[in-house]
């Protein structure tokens, strides 16, 4: 087995799962490749497939130094199945087959609700490199250009660790979902992504920074949930997504942390109020208003990712050794989940009431309450540099059940503050808690296409405090010209 975490790149398909030894596999995914390249030519970034961009490529799956960097064509990035290191004598964590060996194999009576997780996960990766494929020619800087291909290829290295796990553990079924992750599209109204947040448009930087802020963020609590599994293969793969997964959510907080300190920086120069929204805007910064509508947005559709707050799904995924907890193993209790209960916020009878719920039932409920504290830590630092600034200005996290399409509030009208609506004043209100027309546009007139040059950056963004890999900050990140 592949212990070391060494990579064979001399292979077609970069890999440390000794895909050689197996001719039958080795072959169905060498046949999945050209249809993979075809996508990424289409569907992946759009008008810079020729450039050298310097990106990292994995080339061991140790937690230290994995990464190399130098200028790549994208089309040529070599994306590679790797997994984690296998753990010697590692047992199942949690649920009713705590402490057996973990599984190598699918066990056939959780082969439908392993597979459905996987393929949920799977959906999402090249969900994101369509949503994002326009962006390119709007960027602030190649700095930030270069962050998001490399983010790109990172999903596009994701979908490949999916594709791994369902054609070599699923048989003909897995061989079937990996080509629909390639038919399936972001936004297509007749074949959409499975998930709500990932057919929605990332039409400007902000927005992909919020995505890559807030929504790759749930895939850490998603992929270190099922980096829990009893199914080892799957523990291991996502392990290593998890480690590429940290630049991604750096790339989104700091994108908004730039255009935060950017803002805050022309307001206390000009000695603007923070209320005076027009007064922002002809600055030519975006206003502190218009990033808690992306806030409030963002953390909404995110939210909803979690699924129901009460759950028999994941209670049984849990139940079987799918799909634990966040940092399972961290957690001081008999990970069986006898007995004990776990507080949910439901409306009940005209008002926010919090029930004690059956732990087991209340995963989801757990998994978004973990994620929403770590949102709201980042929300604090963002709030440190408006107050250094003088600025009388907090941004929050909307509440609970704003904005929530599945779950316990799906079918509830609620303001970031937590007032239940009617459908005619939410109708009447929205824009007070989501980006208007008019904040649409703004943004947009701020996104012009330029051939950015090295260490400039766009008038809204500040530029990040160091480059990528030690590199200074004006480095040609992209060669453009
Ligand atoms: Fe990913
Ligand atoms: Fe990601």
């Amino acid at each position: 087995m592949s212990n070391t975490g060494a990579i064979d790149y001399d292979s077609k398909i970069p890999n440390n799962v000794q895909l050689s030894a197996d001719r039958a596999l080795q072959r169905a995914l060498e046949k999945w490749l050209p249809q993979y390249l075809e996508w990424w030519q289409t569907m992946g970034p759009h008008g810079f497939q020729d450039l050298e961009v310097y990106l990292r490529t994995a080339i061991s799956v140790d937690p230290e130094g994995w990464a190399k960097f130098g200028y790549v064509k994208m089309p040529e990035y070599r994306w590679g199945i790797l997994l984690a290191p296998q753990e010697e004598g590692r047992t199942i964590p949690f649920g009713k087959f705590k402490g057996l060996p973990v599984w190598q194999e699918v066990p056939g009576e959780f082969r439908a609700t392993l597979r459905r997780l996987i393929v949920i996960q799977a959906d999402t990766e090249p969900a994101s490199v369509e949503q994002q494929r326009f962006l390119g020619r709007t960027a602030p800087s190649l700095y930030d250009m270069r962050n998001l291909f490399q983010v790109n290829v990172e999903e596009g290295r994701h979908l490949w660790a999916m594709v791994y796990l369902l054609h070599k553990y699923f048989g003909r079924d897995g061989r079937e979902e990996a080509d629909a992750l390639l038919k399936r599209h972001s936004g297509d109204p007749d074949s959409p992504r499975i998930l709500g947040a990932f057919n929605e448009e990332t039409p400007d930087w902000l927005s992909f920074f919020m995505f890559t802020c807030f929504t790759d963020r749930d895939g850490k609590y998603q992929l270190e949930a099922l980096s829990q599994s009893g199914f080892d293969p799957l523990s291991r793969t996502c392990r290593f997504m998890l480690t590429e997964e940290g630049h991604h959510m750096f790339v989104g907080r700091t994108g908004i942390e730039r255009i935060v300190r950017r803002t805050c920086e022309v307001m206390q120069a000009h000695k603007l109020d923070a209320n005076d929204i027009e007064a922002v805007r002809t600055h030519g910064v975006i206003d502190l208003q218009n990033i808690q509508k992306k806030i409030n947005f963002h953390i909404g559709v995110t939210e909803d990712l979690y699924g129901a707050e009460v759950s028999t799904n994941s209670a049984n995924a849990y139940h079987a050794g799918v799909k634990g907890r966040f940092r399972e193993t961290a957690i001081d209790d008999d990970h069986q989940l006898h007995n004990a209960t776990y507080p949910v916020l439901k409306y009940r009878d005209g008002a926010f009431v919090t029930v004690a719920e059956p732990a087991l039932n209340a995963l989801n409920a757990r998994l978004c309450d973990d994620y929403l504290n770590d949102c709201r830590q980042i929300l604090a630092t963002w709030n440190k540099i408006i107050k250094a600034a003088g600025i009388n200005y907090e941004l929050t996290l909307p509440h609970r059940a704003f904005l929530r399409r599945i779950g316990e509030f799906a079918n509830l009208h609620v303001s970031t503050q937590g007032e239940v609506l009617s459908h005619e004043q939410w109708q009447a209100r929205q824009d007070d808690w989501l980006p208007s027309d008019a904040d649409l546009k703004y943004l947009l007139s701020l996104m012009v296409e330029s051939k950015p040059e090295p260490g400039r950056f766009a008038n809204w963004i500040s530029p990040p405090r160091a480059g990528i890999n030690g590199q200074p900050i004006e480095f040609e990140y992209v060669k453009i010209h």
